[in-house]
């Protein structure tokens, strides 16, 4: 996992260099691109200009020449001459501003071509202005158009070529531009790809780190649960054992009976006999079957450990521990336990020793007045007492046993519950022998 992750990090920091160096180089060369392609359509745009601006003014010039030959009115002509002047001052700048923007020998040529046309056309200006001092009008009308106008027509013919040259020049340019732009097609489809990966593998990282933290949270919150719940059933268990100890041997009989609830509510499950028993039901069935004889903390050691048979007033005293216990359970777990288990826990501990023809205690209970959880108890209960030795008694065989189990059930017991009891009798038996306690046959 982690090799791959380190793999997956390669990649992006990879995509990441390339497209960053993928984006660098496409915005320079586009820069490159658009700057070569401004400057020559703007030089070529100036120089359309100066060519429209030196063709309409010569044109005007001719207009205006005409006008002066055939005016006979001496404000005319003058007002004529100076317009001509400023026209002339123009098309010189125009054509001072077209050398500067060409380089190439041949357009420089066109220019040196149109501009020596110009000026010939020009200083024969005089000769026209001198015939129509003269009052030659129709003479100059003449000269115009035969001694002029060779000189304009070949002026426009060389303005027209280069113009031609020109709009070649600003075709080629777009060509080339359109050219380019597609030549970077190929750079910028790998650039987006390698954004694309990028952000791919950011946004999965993003979403494996978020759900590997989710997941360990989890992970960690279950185990802390586990642990918690280990450390409970310890204190449970440890607890019974405490109380236990003070009037058996050992702790043994805390396990050995939650072995038989165990063991009894599995048979009632797999028989169905009670729909309300789930495994969830058992569970806690089995988690609060070391607490039963919780109240015996708080029967005095001289009855607890009394050899033989208790008096009257020393038994209702023993009686005592059921309804303790249930107290103590609410007491003592009310505050930890989820209510479900509290309740069994409870019933175990205050029904245990109820009976099903209603002649048990504390309540004096019958039937399915007693919880089922305290009538599995029961017989769990009774059976390892009979097994086992106590101060007031040697153990009983386990035939014996099973049979005081089987003359109860109906009377003291559930019979269904007395009857898985004995019917899982091999099962209890093989249990027995692996464990420490001293059986007789
Ligand atoms: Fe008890």
């Amino acid at each position: 996992m982690r090799e791959i992750t380190k793999r997956l990090l390669l990649i992006q920091i990879m995509a990441c260099i390339l497209s960053l160096a993928g984006m660098i180089f496409l915005v320079a060369r586009t820069n490159s691109i658009t700057s070569a392609y401004s400057g020559d359509t703007e030089k070529n745009i100036i120089i359309e200009e100066n060519i429209e601006r030196i063709r309409s003014d010569i044109y005007f010039m001719e207009y205006i020449l005409s006008s002066y030959a055939l005016s006979d009115d001496e404000s005319v002509k003058n007002s004529a001459r100076e317009n001509i002047e400023d026209l002339d001052i123009r098309i010189r700048e125009a054509i001072n501003s077209l050398g500067e923007s060409v380089e190439s020998p041949k357009e420089k040529e066109m220019i040196h071509s149109a501009a020596k046309n110009y000026f010939g056309f020009y200083s024969k200006l005089r000769i026209v202005f001198d015939l129509g001092k003269k009052g030659a009008g129709e003479v100059s009308d003449i000269y115009i158009r035969e001694e002029l106008m060779p000189y304009v027509e070949g002026c426009n013919a060389d303005l027209e070529e280069l113009s031609g040259r020109v709009e070649a020049s600003t075709r080629a340019a777009r060509l080339d531009f359109s050219n380019d732009i597609a030549d970077l097609g190929f750079m910028q489809i790998l650039t987006i790809v390698m954004v694309l990966l990028s952000c791919i593998i950011g946004i999965s990282a993003v979403a494996g780190g978020g759900r590997k933290i989710v997941d360990t949270h989890e992970k960690e919150e279950a185990e802390h649960a586990e642990r918690l719940l280990g450390i409970q059933e310890h204190i449970i268990v440890s607890l019974a054992n405490l109380i236990e100890s003070r009037d058996t041997d050992t702790g043994e009989h805390v396990m050995r009976t939650s072995e038989y609830v165990r063991r009894i509510a599995d048979k009632l499950m797999e028989e169905n006999m009670f729909p309300e028993l789930t495994e969830e039901v058992r569970d806690r069935f089995i988690k609060a079957a070391p607490l039963h004889d919780v109240g015996k903390i708080k029967i005095p050691d001289q009855i607890l450990n009394k050899p033989g048979k208790y008096e009257s007033w020393e038994y209702d005293i023993m009686k005592g521990h059921a309804a303790y216990g249930g107290q103590i359970i609410y007491d003592i777990m009310g505050e930890v336990e989820e209510p479900e288990y509290l309740e069994v826990a409870h019933d175990v501990a205050m029904y245990h020793h109820e009976r099903w023809d209603g002649k048990g205690y504390p309540e004096g209970k019958r039937g399915e007045e007693i919880p089922l959880c305290a009538r599995v108890m029961a017989v769990a209960d009774v059976f390892d007492a009979l097994v086992s030795r106590r101060c007031y008694k040697e153990a009983f065989p386990l035939d014996r046993a099973f049979n005081i189990i089987e003359e109860c059930s109906g009377t003291q017991f559930d019979p269904r519950v007395a009857g898985a009891f004995l019917s899982i009798r091999n099962d209890i038996e093989n249990y027995l022998a692996d464990s420490d306690l001293k059986i007789e046959n």
